[in-house]
């Protein structure tokens, strides 16, 4: 969706919400306040967080911004700029609103919020998205984590103005309130992804919405939530991200099955490792030693897969701060073959675009990110190639699987801020 600046954005608010209700009293202030949440990149470790596993993620310039204007009366509306449907709901039964098509992200969060004990106001609230929705750049976490930013800054400054916490997470570069703890934050987008909206993922998507950092990407331990921030120093090469197209059908059922035969696999390698918590807790080689113990064959698979993404993540890491591009682009391919081979979240349009994309000179990596079933592939490729990239595998995606790929050159930005 294309791009609107802060005045527009504004401009379009009032026209939806108006200077004022007719006779009453209802704002603090007329000041309309603009924050923001990106979406998110994954360049490696998928199908790791909610296993206590690694995951290496970037948050991307496209974003989801939010005008909103506090309200006294704990009324919520919310409007978004390319829907004509408006939502209003109340602070006092959030319950009520769980089965809406739109708003039951922002309404979850709230309640979310509310849960854990954050006072917020009402609020009026125009949502406006640059990520393409469905495509696996986590449009969703970035609305989650954009309300939860406003809604708790805003609930900070009316209601605990003498709050002295230090701000949790936010970088030199991003503007957030002290007393916001960002990856709590980001915690309380999940739950509310989880609780509300019915979808059982990890936290790396609102924890790289929330934490990211320009031209740095993110490894994260999403079983201690610890955190490092490393220097993407790509050189001669740019991140391309292309957009299958394909509508994601059964993604969220097949993602919650995923799940649970990882926790299948996880109760037989209990037997050989009692104090694991989670499938990343054991030690890969030592699991190659007790993989018999995992009768059924299927599930020895995703466990295969789990535990040498792991690895991956870390190998990754140690040789892109080596300035090590080549290898990290071949850990990238065997990272989207044990997707496809053995973890089976890919499908022929994912896998039709890496393979177009590995034929490609200048083509250092390519691989599916997110959670798959569709979505998007993430390639590192040299820039004198990238006119070429686009143009050839975009042409042979459509002659093969008679859909429009699309591309983004993508750069990474910050996390989440008030602009
Ligand atoms: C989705 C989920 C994440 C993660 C990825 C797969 O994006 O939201 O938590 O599990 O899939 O790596």
């Amino acid at each position: 969706m294309h791009f609107m600046t802060n005045d527009e954005l504004k401009t379009k608010f009032i026209e939806i919400f108006g200077y004022k209700e007719e006779g009453k009293d209802v704002y603090y202030n007329e000041k309309l306040r603009v924050f923001a949440a990106p979406g998110r990149v994954n360049l490696i470790g998928e199908h790791t967080d909610y296993n206590g596993g690694y995951v290496f993620p970037a948050a991307l310039k496209m974003n989801t911004v939010v005008v909103a204007r506090a309200r006294k009366d704990r009324i919520i509306r919310l409007a978004a700029t390319d829907l004509e449907e408006r939502v209003t709901a109340s602070l006092d039964n959030l319950e009520e609103y769980k089965n809406l098509k739109w708003g039951n992200y922002q309404l979850g969060v709230a309640d979310q919020l509310q849960k854990h004990g954050y006072k917020i106001p009402g609020c009026d609230m125009l949502f406006h998205s640059t990520i393409p929705f469905g495509a696996g750049l986590s449009s969703s976490a970035s609305i989650e984590v954009a309300t939860a930013l406003t809604l708790a800054t805003l609930g900070l400054e009316l209601f605990n103005d003498s709050c002295e916490d230090t701000c949790i997470g936010a970088n030199e570069n991003t503007s957030v309130n002290r007393g916001i703890d960002l990856i709590q934050l980001a915690l309380i987008s999940q739950k509310a992804e989880n609780q509300y909206v019915g979808v059982n993922c990890g936290i790396m998507d609102q924890f790289a919405s929330a934490m990211g950092k320009a031209d740095h990407a993110i490894l994260l331990n999403a079983r201690d939530l610890s955190y490092k921030l490393v220097p993407l120093k790509l050189e001669d090469c740019k991140i391309v991200i292309t957009n299958t197209n394909k509508k994601r059908g059964l993604a969220d059922s097949k993602y919650n099955e995923r799940r649970k035969e990882c926790e299948e696999g996880l109760k037989y390698l209990n037997e050989a490792f009692p104090n694991a918590r989670y499938l990343c807790d054991i030690d890969y080689e030592e699991y190659k030693k007790k993989e018999y113990l995992i009768k059924d064959e299927v599930i020895r698979k995703r466990v295969e897969h789990v535990l040498s993404e792991n690895n991956r993540v870390l190998k990754s890491v140690e040789v892109l701060e080596k300035g090590n591009l080549d290898e990290f682009g071949k850990l990238m391919c065997e990272s989207h073959a044990s997707l496809r081979d053995l973890y089976e979240v890919t499908g022929i349009e994912l896998d039709t675009l890496v393979n177009e994309a590995l034929k490609i000179k200048g083509v250092l990596g390519s691989r599916m990110t997110g959670a798959g079933f569709g979505g998007c592939t993430v390639s590192i490729v040299k820039e004198n190639a990238i006119d070429e990239f686009i143009e050839v595998v975009g042409r042979n995606y459509y002659d093969k699987i008679g859909l429009k790929a699309s591309f983004y050159i993508s750069e990474i930005g910050d996390g989440a801020a008030e602009l």
